[in-house]
């Protein structure tokens, strides 16, 4: 996640969009007492608690291997709420984590609900398929274009490996929030296409290559600044306290991508990489 890194004036443009907004936002709600679920990011976390992850390479993706103890908020079922979020965590991040502070403070201080989700990549037909908006609409645009792609970093493999989940599982999740009266305990959770939703870019790779015949990235080794191998959300608290469940495979969420990019020829240009 490069956002606020590419050149003169887009940090400062980060900072108003992401951060100065949510000022915005916040005045909104104290002025209404409208409630806030405030859509939140993976990219909190810290960078290099991230990277230190200890993972081993299955069926060509990271996986966590857990023969070891695994650092405080991280499971089989993914990353959750307690990971830690210590500077580094990327510009983007930290936009998202003061924001999810500054609306607990207006929550509190205004009394007024905040629920917070931090969520892992969404993916769905019809994403402008750039990067920015998400790894695997990219990938699959890229790929059935025949452009040019790079496993980047992680040694030009492509085992690093995210999870997935689809806008309408997320839309039920705030729609249980929304519907949740507790004002007290709990306000931030975890949420994304978890453990059985997640996959490679080599495994991205060759799902493209079954549906649109092979087309071989390049590898590039050099390190990408503040990426990370390996990010999976853990579902498990939302799933207890909300009675959610994501209920779009990933095969389904990729497959309408594909649809829609096939359907589109004049799709929104990829940016290239
Ligand atoms: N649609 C979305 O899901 C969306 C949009 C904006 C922000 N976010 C937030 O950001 C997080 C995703 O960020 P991230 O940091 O996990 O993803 P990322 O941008 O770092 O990309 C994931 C992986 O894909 C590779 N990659 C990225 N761009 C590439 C390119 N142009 N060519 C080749 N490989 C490339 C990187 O090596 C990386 O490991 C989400 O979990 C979400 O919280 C999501």
């Amino acid at each position: 996640m490069l956002a606020g890194l590419s050149g003169a004036g887009s940090s400062r443009r980060l900072f108003e969009h992401n951060l100065a907004a949510i000022g915005n936002v916040l005045e909104y709600c104290r002025e209404h007492k409208a409630g806030l679920a405030l859509l939140s990011s993976s990219r909190v976390y810290s960078i290099s608690a991230l990277a230190s992850i200890p993972l081993r390479v299955e069926d060509q993706a990271f996986e966590v291997d857990d023969a070891g103890r695994l650092p405080a908020g991280l499971t089989a079922n993914g990353i959750g709420v307690e990971f830690s979020t210590s500077a580094p965590v990327s510009l983007y991040g930290a936009t998202k984590l003061a924001s999810e502070i500054m609306a607990l403070e207006y929550g509190a201080a205004f009394d007024f609900p905040v629920w917070i989700t931090r969520c892992g990549v969404l993916a769905g037909a019809g994403q402008f398929g750039t990067p920015a908006q998400g790894i695997f609409a990219f990938w699959i645009n890229a790929h059935l274009r025949r452009r040019p792609m790079r496993y980047i970093g992680f040694e030009g493999a492509g085992y690093q490996t995210r999870d997935a989940f689809h806008p309408r599982d997320l839309a039920a999740l705030l729609v249980a929030q929304m519907r949740t009266a507790r004002t007290d305990g709990r306000r931030i959770y975890t949420a994304g296409g978890g453990p059985s939703n997640s996959m490679s870019l080599a495994q991205l790779t060759a799902w493209c290559d079954e549906r649109f015949g092979r087309h071989a990235p390049t590898s590039d080794k050099e390190p990408r600044k503040f990426d990370i191998p390996w990010v999976v959300m853990d579902n498990s608290m939302a799933e207890a306290e909300f009675g959610w469940k994501i209920e779009m495979p990933l095969g389904t969420i990729l497959e309408g991508i594909a649809q829609h990019a096939n359907d589109h020829p004049d799709w929104l240009e990829v940016s290239h990489a």
